[in-house]
């Protein structure tokens, strides 16, 4: 059995996997307004994940015998200007979601819920993961209103560069 405080923490944290769901749906529609279909394919992609970090824990709180409140999903902004504007916004988003999913943790690690801990362990990887992805193509962006496309292409050819064992 869960503790309530981490019943009404985790229930907390899937509204704000809810929301973060919604809010890259409204930045993939800004994307196809813009006829972007690239970026509109990653933040669908991203609303999927968003989806599944909120059902992982649904099906989690249900398993350790917690209930599900589903709260409101509030109303996100959509007055983006430029490209670089919502990575921004969703680089920060992801800081937020870290910084919520380090609370969980610490709460679990208080109330010694030691299965909690170990479920929030993927969590933590995976906001890594959401933070570097959002960072990196923010500044990748960021380099191509600076008009710095060749370091854009340098980049990419340096990627594929790989390790070869040197002959003995
Ligand atoms: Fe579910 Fe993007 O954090």
């Amino acid at each position: 059995m869960i503790s309530e405080r981490l019943e009404k923490a985790l229930n907390e944290q899937i509204s704000k996997e809810l929301h973060s769901e919604y809010y890259y749906l409204v930045m993939a529609v800004w994307f196809t307004s813009k006829n972007l279909d690239g970026f509109t394919n990653f933040f669908k992609v991203q609303v999927q994940e968003e989806r599944f970090h909120a059902l992982k824990m649904f099906d989690y709180l249900l398993d350790r015998g917690g209930k599900v409140y589903l709260e409101t999903i509030k109303k996100s902004p959509q007055d983006f200007e430029l490209a670089e504007d919502i990575f921004k916004k969703a680089y920060e988003h992801e800081q937020f979601v870290t910084m919520s999913i380090n609370e969980l943790m610490n709460l679990a690690t208080e109330k010694k819920d030691h299965a909690s801990q170990k479920f929030f362990d993927w969590y933590v990887q995976e906001q890594l993961e959401e933070e570097t992805s959002m960072d990196n193509i923010l500044t990748k962006i960021r380099l191509v209103y600076e008009k710095r496309h060749g370091l854009l292409l340098l980049d990419e050819k340096l990627s594929q560069r790989t390790f070869t064992v040197p002959a003995q």
